[in-house]
């Protein structure tokens, strides 16, 4: 197959880029951080998307583009709106008149966290702007023939660089990790992970809505200690507490995955994805 990855200098797009060139052939963009064999394109430019797409013509299109961090999401939000909506809006149209497959990593942000292990027919209740900006980009995707939306709680993972790690980046650098709500129920996936489901379910020609997180889920505090524990041996977290916090954090933001289970979709508990990290940081 052939496959487009926007994004692919992001901590998930770079993991994606490794795996899935072994067998298909990839084609990778980046924005600000240039990486080797990928092309640059700025996904809120409707016009190169589409000169872009049409020239590469992909069997599938992976888009992680987006302003990731919900904070800059409530700073920014017409940027939010730019990143996580517009340019879904932009490489959804263009993936539909090409008749390609559309993957778009969306987010359990959509929900306000009030329940947790949350089905893929709930309703979403958004209740920052990331998640406002999620559930508009989904609603593109859900529009397509081949659109398959993955909504994923929290990812982890190496990408082999010491730049664009997600929390990792933190740790690596011996910098303090601030925690706004270390009770906030989580559930995580290892990146290696999501580059094999993505191959299965588009095989199964699946399209819609799919959870995919790890089988574990527990307080942020315990998943970023045992982050921590891979790579230095002093924890350094301080608690910000929630009345200071521009976001509101989600109580439980966690999946059911019984839907990718029931497809005979298995992903690393934490136990096994923190063992495959350590193994990759030995070997850096
Ligand atoms: N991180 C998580 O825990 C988490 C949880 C749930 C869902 N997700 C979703 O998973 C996806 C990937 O997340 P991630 O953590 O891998 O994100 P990331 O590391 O922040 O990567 C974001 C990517 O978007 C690119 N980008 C930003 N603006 C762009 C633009 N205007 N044009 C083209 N490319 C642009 C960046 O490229 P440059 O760096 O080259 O500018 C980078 O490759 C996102 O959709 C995110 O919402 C992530």
């Amino acid at each position: 197959m052939k496959v487009v990855i926007l994004g692919a200098s992001g901590l998930l797009g770079t993991k994606l880029m490794d795996i899935l060139s072994v067998e298909h052939e990839v084609i990778g963009t980046y924005l600000n951080t240039p990486s080797k064999g990928l092309q640059i394109l700025d996904v809120t430019n409707k016009q190169k998307v589409e000169e872009f797409l049409r020239r590469e013509s992909p069997d599938v299109v992976i888009n992680t583009v987006a302003l990731t961090s919900s904070v800059a999401c409530e700073r920014k939000p017409s940027l939010a709106k730019k990143l996580n909506y517009e340019t879904a809006k932009n490489v959804s149209r263009v993936c539909q008149k090409l008749d390609a497959y559309l993957v778009f990593t969306s987010s359990s942000y959509v929900f306000d966290g009030k329940g947790g292990s949350y089905k893929e027919n709930e309703r979403p209740h958004p209740i920052n702007q990331y998640g406002e900006t999620k559930v508009m980009a989904e609603k593109e995707v859900l529009n397509l023939q081949k659109g398959l939306i993955l909504r994923i709680d929290a990812i982890y993972g190496y990408n082999g660089k010491k730049k664009n790690n997600g929390i990792l980046n933190n740790i690596f650098s011996n910098k303090q990790i601030f925690l706004g709500s270390p009770n906030q129920v989580r559930q995580p996936l290892l990146i290696d992970d999501l580059a094999g489901i993505i191959i299965s379910l588009v095989k199964k020609k699946q399209k819609g809505i799919f959870n995919i997180a790890g089988p574990d889920k527990l307080p942020m505090l315990n998943f970023i200690k045992k982050l921590e524990k891979l790579i230095r041996k002093e924890s350094k977290i301080s608690i910000l507490g929630e009345k200071n916090l521009l976001v509101k954090p989600l109580k439980n933001s966690t999946l059911d995955i019984s839907k990718i289970n029931k497809l005979g979709i298995k992903t690393h508990s934490l136990k096994d994805g923190l063992n495959i990290v350590k193994q990759q940081l030995i070997s850096s």
